[in-house]
């Protein structure tokens, strides 16, 4: 099973904001979100699922990553939430329900607990610098290898310039 981590950080790694939220608003950098995620296994912080409450679907199958035993209030209904009290009992339940790949769509602890699982990283660098302090953690050159970076492009509505990156996990 393929353990990846998606986010877009901006020029100084940040990738929110102290208090909770995105700092920036860049459609169609969330399209892109959107579309990697469309149909996969998801694991998220509980912070960030705080965050994105109405933006699940049906079709995905989110693992929750929190040391409390109950699932909170903001918790979506229409889609079915997994708990999972450590990353590798996250990684257990994707692979028992047969994921063939796993998502991590934060934020920052989450990145943080499993970046030393993952295999892939699909990051999306903002030409901007938003004042976020929330930073995804270092991406070392000794561990990952960049394979493709898309071309730049423009946000059609803010003009914001950004480019996706897709690193492998170095073979030791
Ligand atoms: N730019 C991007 O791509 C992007 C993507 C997503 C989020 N974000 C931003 O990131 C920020 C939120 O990050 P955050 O670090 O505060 O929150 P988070 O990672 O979403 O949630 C933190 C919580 O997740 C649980 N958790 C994390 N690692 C764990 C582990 N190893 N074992 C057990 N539980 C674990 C804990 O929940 P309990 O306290 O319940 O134990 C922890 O308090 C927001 O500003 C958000 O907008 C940015």
């Amino acid at each position: 099973m393929n353990l990846t981590l998606i986010a877009a950080l901006d020029e100084d790694h940040a990738i929110g904001r102290s208090h909770g939220g995105l700092p920036w608003h860049v459609p169609d950098e969330t399209a892109h979100f959107r579309a990697y995620c469309a149909g996969q296994w998801l694991l998220v912080g509980r912070s960030t699922l705080a965050e994105m409450t109405g933006w699940f679907q049906p079709d995905h199958r989110v693992i929750l990553l929190t040391s409390a035993a109950v699932h909170p209030p903001e918790s979506p209904a229409s889609t079915p939430i997994t708990l999972a009290a450590t990353v590798p009992d996250a990684l257990d339940t994707a692979r028992r329900g047969g994921a063939a790949e796993l998502v991590v769509i934060g934020g920052a602890r989450t990145y943080a607990s499993t970046l030393p699982h993952a295999n892939r990283l699909v990051i999306t660098r903002l030409a901007l610098r938003s004042g976020g302090t929330v930073r995804f953690p270092t991406i070392s050159e000794a561990d990952w290898t960049l394979r493709h970076r898309e071309p730049e492009r423009r946000d059609t509505s803010t003009g914001t310039a950004f480019a996706i990156e897709h690193w492998e996990r170095r073979r030791p």
